[in-house]
């Protein structure tokens, strides 16, 4: 078993009877959904997941999983997702697979988030991994230029035809190559205040537990007092 399938087999253990499940987006989410698709058929497990892309709702869809939207749920309990990279003060950045807008308004709707990674995510300090930012495409180049003055040495992601990747809200992605985010919170706060950015990969205070697995000790759960 890869370190991605540990991790994704681990955290569907947290699934209970009843629970509406926020069901994240990625390569290490794929295998939490694939279990939690296996438990729904073989255990009779009874659950409804909201999906955070249409990758994962489409996943979901093929495994049987009973699915409904963020909007026809009153809560949350638990959102099970991958991160491209995670401090040792637990905040993180999301987006990789550019799903980062669905990603965090299922989990700031969720009581409990778990993020589920291999130990080559950890990190002490935030921004090796490019940090995503989604924009509208209206006003994008003029965004772009102020965080070229900004010196946050924007890319705007492209997809294999070599024009804008569009998300799954036909919004455009700007990869920020940052190196150190000294003050996350700070920038969080200056992307929040840029008109025409609908959403930024920095997830802060957002996780309540963080699967890691690794070659040498295995699996290991971090409860995240917040
Ligand atoms: C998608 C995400 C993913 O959760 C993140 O990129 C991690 O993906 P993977 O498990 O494939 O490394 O934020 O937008």
């Amino acid at each position: 078993m890869n370190l991605k399938q540990l991790v994704g087999i681990e955290s569907a253990k947290y699934v209970l009877d009843g629970m509406v499940v926020g069901l994240g987006t990625g390569s290490t989410a794929y295998f939490m959904v694939e279990e939690i698709g296996r438990r729904v058929n073989e255990e009779g497990l009874d659950i409804i997941g909201v999906t955070t892309s249409k990758t994962t709702e489409e996943h979901a869809k093929k495994l049987g999983i009973p699915l409904k939207s963020i909007d026809e749920v009153t809560h949350v309990d638990i959102t099970i997702d991958g991160a491209d990279e995670i401090s040792t003060d637990f905040h993180g950045i999301k987006g990789g697979g550019a799903a980062l807008l669905f990603e965090k308004i299922v989990a700031t709707y969720s009581k409990e988030v778990i993020w589920i990674v291999d130990e080559t995510k950890l990190v002490d300090k935030l921004g090796k991994f490019p940090l995503p930012v989604e924009v509208i495409p209206y006003g994008s180049q003029q965004l772009f230029k102020k965080f070229e003055e900004k010196d946050l040495n924007p890319k705007i992601r492209l997809s294999s035809d070599g024009k804008p990747l569009l998300t799954d809200s036909k919004n455009y992605i700007i990869d920020l190559y940052l190196e150190k985010i000294e003050n996350p919170t700070e920038l969080a706060n200056w992307l929040d205040h840029r008109v025409g950015v609908v959403e930024h990969g920095l997830f802060l205070d957002i996780t309540t537990c963080v699967i890691v697995s690794s070659e040498t000790d295995g699996v290991k759960t971090i409860n995240v007092s917040r």
